[in-house]
């Protein structure tokens, strides 16, 4: 008995550690990258139904492929926006509807390209590091749940391939 415990026990601790060294970190241009990662963010989400649990590995997967400033989500709730699983400096926690990126992404229902976050009206910084950014709203049953936010130091580093790709990304959630 315990030794079928123990052996239970090295399994799942094989599980993780296994799960936790596939990502496999694609070089090329940023859409071969985008390309080698959604077959295995797919893979990583799709077995787990928990939302949090989710965008928490997608914000993990995201900064270790990609090294953006800040990456993660901020999630509709009691309407504002409230921060979520994220990856990168500490940040603020509440965004009212239309106000910031995020807040406007989510009020218009789109994404946003921002190549100069300083040209861009409202802009909350919650890092001064940030130069532009990228924000892509998650829906459900036709109304917007969440948003993914990405922030690069670089200016004019987000961009219509990186819109594409993550917007597909977040089908998988
Ligand atoms: N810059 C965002 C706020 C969130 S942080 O960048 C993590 C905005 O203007 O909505």
């Amino acid at each position: 008995m315990r030794f079928l415990y123990i052996f239970a026990v090295i399994t799942w601790v094989l599980f993780f550690v296994i799960m936790a060294e596939e990502l496999f970190i694609a070089r090329g241009t940023k859409e071969e990258q985008y390309q080698a990662l959604l077959p295995q963010i797919e893979a990583l989400v799709s077995g787990e139904p928990d939302l949090i649990a989710n965008m928490a590995n997608v914000s993990a997967v995201l900064k270790a492929q990609f090294g953006f400033l800040w990456v993660g989500f901020y999630l509709v709730k009691a309407e504002q926006l409230v921060l979520g699983p994220f990856q990168g400096p500490l940040a603020c926690t509440r965004i009212a509807k239309g106000k910031g990126v995020c807040g406007t992404a989510w009020e218009r229902g789109e994404t946003l390209i921002v190549s100069d976050v300083d040209a861009f009206p409202g802009h909350i910084a919650c890092s001064s590091l940030s130069k532009s950014e990228l924000v892509v709203p998650l829906f459900h049953e036709g109304e917007v749940i969440a948003v993914l936010d990405v922030d690069s130091e670089q200016l004019d580093d987000l961009d219509e391939v990186d819109a594409k790709y993550l917007e597909r990304m977040l089908k998988f959630l």
